[in-house]
């Protein structure tokens, strides 16, 4: 039984008190084998989690992937807020390879592929103009990673996926030992818990690379998005989104989002040159933050068409906000919906990106002994 469901007749009674979902209004879920394939020799599968009040996601092993995540629409209505594909030929098939899984080791960009740790120069695989992206051509998104259910320490349903990565794989020194849990709680918040351990010295920087579009369709672009990200500064970069180590305040520049803002309102006055280079938003914002490392919230998006609201909570010091600039209306996913530009958004909470080239940037290190930890959480509600 892959299902994770706990919800039962009862509970979902007693949740939905005066207001019960009626059945057609509801998660339309994918089979629990419709992902049932080997990859590279490895099992792949699909893993649905569900609460009491409906709400579920999907997550497929193949790059510890969100393939769908339905939530409660303001009409009481499910919308599954996540770009994606039914099966995993789309994934493979796809032009982006970077629809809702987990990318590492190191999550955005490093300049030149190259880093040193005590010292020593390494060299990693690069695949976009002369940069690693993502963690290379082969990064954890490519990889089957080894999934286990279980009920967390909160009594919530969860799937964990762990990751071995050998020693030089992609370049990166050290085996590195990755388990990310997805746990989802009665009050409608998708938790993603990181941990991880090398055996010799080593940078890293996971993320999860969701799409998100809380129209619930693609046919609508997230440019009516109202977001707002609690930062005072981004990290500039060069034109290929490489960090020049410089911290720009936002203030006064179309990358403000302190007050919540239409994300369409200020994207095509491609005057000031970070939008330039991006193509549109394709930032990493610098988190404020009560002290480093706290859990705090780093973005509310909110819909006005869905009433649905979500808010990205993190304990990393930075967020990529990336608009769907390059989606170029190749790829068809999920109910046929056409990836076209600006249909949808991801929030990539992480250490900044090139942070291992830039002393003034957190440590991306790991070391024998010790364990990185990351706790990201997606949290839905509705106005
Ligand atoms: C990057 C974009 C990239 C996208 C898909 C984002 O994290 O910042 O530049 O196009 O991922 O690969």
């Amino acid at each position: 039984m892959k299902n994770l469901f706990i919800i039962a007749a009862a509970a979902a009674l007693l949740a939905c008190g005066s207001n019960p979902q009626p059945a057609n209004n509801g998660p339309v879920l994918f089979e629990a084998n419709a992902f049932d394939t080997v990859l590279k020799g490895k099992p792949v599968s699909l893993y649905t989690l569900q609460n009491a009040n409906g709400m579920a996601v999907q997550i497929t092993n193949y790059g510890a992937r969100l393939v769908d995540l339905w939530v409660p629409a303001a009409d009481s209505t499910f919308k599954d807020v996540i770009w994606g594909y039914e099966s995993i030929a789309g994934y493979l098939s796809s032009s982006d390879k970077y629809s809702g899984p987990v990318v590492g080791r190191y999550g955005n960009r490093i300049g030149k592929g190259k880093f040193s740790i005590d010292g020593k120069e390494y060299q990693l695989t690069t695949n976009e103009k002369g940069n690693q992206l993502h963690g290379g051509k082969g990064g954890f998104s490519t990889k089957v990673w080894d999934a286990k259910e279980l009920t967390d320490a909160d009594g919530n349903p969860a799937v964990e996926m762990t990751y071995v990565s050998p020693d030089g794989e992609q370049g990166y020194p050290g085996t590195l030992t990755l388990k990310v849990t997805y746990s989802l709680t009665p009050d409608n918040k998708l938790v993603l818990r990181y941990e991880a351990t090398t055996d010799a010295p080593t940078i890293l920087n996971p993320t999860n690379h969701a799409y998100f579009n809380l129209h619930g369709t693609s046919a609508q672009s997230t440019n009516s998005h109202i977001l707002q990200i609690n930062a005072d500064a981004f990290t500039a970069t060069d034109k290929n989104l490489i960090p020049t180590g410089e911290i720009v305040p936002v203030e006064g520049t179309p990358l403000d989002f302190r007050t919540p803002m239409a994300i369409g309102a200020r994207l095509d006055t491609l005057t000031y040159e970070p939008m330039i280079f991006g193509g549109g938003y394709d930032h990493n914002y610098v988190l404020n933050k009560p002290e480093a490392g706290a859990l705090s919230e780093a973005a509310v998006v909110y819909e006005p068409a869905t009433g649905i609201v979500m808010t990205v909570l993190t304990d990393q010091p930075g967020m990529q906000f990336y608009s769907g600039n390059y989606m170029n209306g190749k790829d068809v996913g999920k109910r046929g919906d056409i990836h076209n530009r600006h249909t949808a958004i991801a929030l990539e909470t992480q250490n900044f990106p090139d942070a291992p080239n830039h002393e003034n940037f957190p440590s991306a290190v790991l070391r024998p002994g010790e364990t990185y930890t990351q706790t990201s959480i997606y949290a839905f509600s509705v106005k």
